[in-house]
C-alpha cells in the first residue's frame, strides 16, 4: 500500500524517480511560484512552445532528465485554467499522477502541489493518491505481481511541512476505511451472505474502543423485529442485526445513530428483478459496508463523538419460504405495512433497524446510508445521491460537506402529500408509492419510523459503484466507490461536542 508524506524541501534536493508538475493553461509565468531550476523551466518551455504538451486538463507528458540532477523523470500534467480549478480537480489530478506512476512501474513520486498550499489542497492531493490506487484482485490468480503499486508518495511543500503531515494522517485513517469499505462492498455475494458481514464487523469489536454484537433470527423473531425477518425469509443465508457501539465522549452525549442497508444481493424476491444488470445488486450492500467503514475511521481517529452503526443484512431471494406480495407485516415499532412488491425490500429492513435504533439508543440524530431506489438514479444520475429527510440542518450540513469531499448530493423535498402515495387500504402503510417520485415515497416511508428525531435518508443507488452513467474519476476505480463515509466522517470531525 502507497503511503503518502509531506516534505519540506527545495526542488533541487529531492531525490526521486518521478516529479510531478501540474501546470495551468495560459499562464506565460507558470514556473515562477514552482522552484524549479534553469535545466527543468527551458524543458517544459520547449515542450508548452512546440505544443507537445497542450496543458488541456488531465493531458501529461513525461521527459527523462538524462543524469541531470537528483530528478530521473518529470511528469507534467495539464490542470486546464486556473479559474475552474477545484479542490476535487486536484483530487482527480492527483489520482490521474498516481494511476501514471503505477503504470511507469516507479517505487516513489513526488508531487508539487498545483498551487498556493493550504489545508484542503494537501487533503485533496493525499486523498487522490490514496484513493486512485486502490484494487481488487483478490480473486484474480496470475497478473497480481505484475505491477508494483508505488510504495511512496511525498507531496513536496516550501513550509509548514508538520501541518500539513497531521492532515495527511487523517486523510491516511479515512481513505483507509473507504478502502476497506470497498474491499468489502466488492465481495461477490456467493462469498458474502449476511454472517458474512456479520463477522466483518465482528472482527472490528474492540479495535479502538468499538463495540459489535449480532442480532440472530430467532432473536429477531422473538423482539418483534418482523420486517427483517420478513425480507430475509426467501434464503437459507438466514438475516443478521448488526449494531456497533462506539463511545468518544465520556459526557455520554445522546449518540449520533447511523444505518445502513447491507442488502447482500437482491434478487428483487417473489418480485423477480429481470435479468439484466441484476449482477450489480452485490452493491447493495454498500449502504451498510459504508457504515462498518464510518465506524472504523471514526474509531481510528478517536474522534469524540458517540456513534450507533446499526446494519441490517439480508439477502432478497424467490423461494417457497420468501415473503410475498399480499403479506401484512407488523413492524418493530407496531406499524403495519402491506407489502405491494418484494424488491422495494430495502426500505423495510432499514424502517426495522431506524425503529429498534431509536427506542435503545434515544440517539440525538440519525443518518440513513442506502442503495435504495432505481428512482433516485433517474432522478440525479449515477453521480450524485439525494438526501431527503426531516431535518433540514441536517441536510445543508451534509450538502455543504459533500461540497468539499466532492460526493455530490442534492435534495429532493419530503411535503406531506407524498405520504399519500404510500397510505395501505388495509394496513398503515403499502411498501411501494407508484413510480412518481419514488425516491422521495421511500423516504416518506422510512420517516413513519424515525420516531421524529432529526434524520436524513442518503439514497446512494447511483454513487455507491461505479455504473452505467457514472463519470470517469481516477480516485474511484471500478466497483464500490465508498462513497458517502469521507462526507459523514467529517461531519461527525465538526460535530459541536454536546
Ligand atoms: N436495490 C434496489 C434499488 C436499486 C436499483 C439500486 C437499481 C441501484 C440500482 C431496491 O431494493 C429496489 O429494487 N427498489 C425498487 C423499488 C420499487 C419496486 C418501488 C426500484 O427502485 O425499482
Ligand atoms: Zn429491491
Ligand atoms: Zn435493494
Amino acid at each position: 500500500m502507497v503511503s503518502v508524506i509531506v516534505q519540506e524541501a527545495k526542488i533541487d534536493q529531492m531525490q526521486t524517480a518521478l516529479l510531478v508538475i501540474g501546470i495551468f493553461e495560459n499562464e506565460r509565468d507558470f514556473f515562477k511560484s514552482k522552484g524549479l531550476n534553469s535545466t527543468i523551466t527551458a524543458a517544459i518551455i520547449e515542450l508548452i512552445e512546440n505544443k507537445e504538451f497542450k496543458r488541456s486538463f488531465g493531458s501529461n507528458i513525461i521527459f527523462h532528465m538524462m543524469g541531470k540532477g537528483l530528478i530521473k523523470k518529470i511528469m507534467l500534467i495539464g490542470l486546464g485554467t486556473r479559474e475552474k480549478f477545484t479542490y476535487e480537480n486536484a483530487r482527480i489530478i492527483a489520482g490521474k499522477a498516481a494511476l501514471e506512476a503505477k503504470e511507469l512501474g516507479v517505487e516513489e513520486f513526488c508531487i508539487l502541489p498545483f498551487m498556493d498550499v493550504d489545508e484542503a489542497l494537501i487533503e485533496a492531493i493525499s486523498e487522490g493518491v490514496l484513493l486512485s490506487l486502490y484494487t481488487f484482485n483478490r480473486y484474480k490468480t496470475s497478473g497480481k505481481q505484475a505491477t508494483t503499486i508505488p510504495a511512496q508518495a511525498t507531496i513536496v511543500v516550501n513550509s509548514d511541512s508538520a501541518k500539513f503531515q497531521a492532515v495527511v494522517d487523517i486523510v491516511n485513517l479515512i481513505t483507509q476505511a473507504v478502502n476497506y469499505a470497498r474491499d468489502l462492498s466488492n465481495l461477490p455475494p456467493n462469498e458474502c451472505p449476511p454472517s458474512q458481514i456479520a463477522s466483518l464487523a465482528l472482527a472490528l469489536d474492540g479495535e479502538y474502543g468499538i463495540k459489535t454484537r449480532i442480532l440472530e433470527r430467532y432473536e429477531m423473531e422473538s423482539i418483534g423485529l418482523n420486517g427483517i425477518v420478513s425480507v430475509g425469509k426467501g434464503s437459507n443465508n438466514p438475516p443478521k442485526l448488526i449494531i456497533l457501539e462506539y463511545y468518544g465522549n465520556v459526557d455520554h452525549h445522546k449518540p449520533y445513530l447511523l444505518v445502513g442497508k447491507a442488502v447482500t444481493f437482491d434478487t428483487g424476491g417473489i418480485s423477480l428483478k429481470p435479468g439484466d444488470r441484476m449482477d450489480e445488486m452485490k452493491f447493495d450492500k454498500c449502504g451498510g459496508c459504508s457504515i462498518l467503514g464510518i465506524l472504523k475511521a471514526i474509531a481510528s481517529l478517536g474522534l469524540p463523538v458517540n456513534v450507533i452503526g446499526i446494519i441490517p443484512s439480508v439477502e432478497n431471494m424467490p423461494s417457497s419460504t420468501s415473503y410475498r406480495p399480499g403479506d401484512i407485516i407488523r413492524m418493530y415499532n407496531g406499524k403495519t405495512v402491506e407489502i405491494l412488491n418484494t424488491d422495494a425490500e430495502g426500505r423495510i429492513i432499514l424502517a426495522d433497524a431506524m425503529a429498534y435504533g431509536v427506542a435503545i439508543f434515544n440517539p440525538q440524530a440519525i443518518i440513513d446510508l442506502a442503495t435504495l431506489t432505481g428512482a433516485c438514479v433517474i432522478a440525479l444520475g449515477a453521480n450524485v445521491a439525494a438526501v431527503i429527510g426531516t431535518s433540514k440542518y441536517l441536510a445543508e450540513r451534509l450538502s455543504k460537506i459533500s461540497e468539499k469531499t466532492g460526493e455530490r448530493i442534492w435534495g429532493l423535498p419530503l411535503h406531506d402529500e407524498y405520504y399519500e402515495q404510500i397510505k395501505s387500504t388495509v394496513a398503515d402503510l403499502k411498501n411501494i408509492g407508484g413510480r412518481p417520485g419514488g425516491a422521495i415515497t421511500a423516504a416518506a416511508f422510512l420517516s413513519n419510523f424515525t420516531n421524529d428525531i432529526p434524520w436524513v435518508h442518503l439514497d446512494i443507488a447511483g454513487t455507491a459503484w461505479t455504473q452505467e452513467g457514472t463519470f470517469e474519476r481516477s480516485y474511484n476505480p471500478k466497483g464500490a466507490t465508498g462513497f458517502g463515509i469521507r462526507t459523514v466522517v467529517k461531519f461527525l470531525m465538526e460535530v459541536p461536542n454536546k
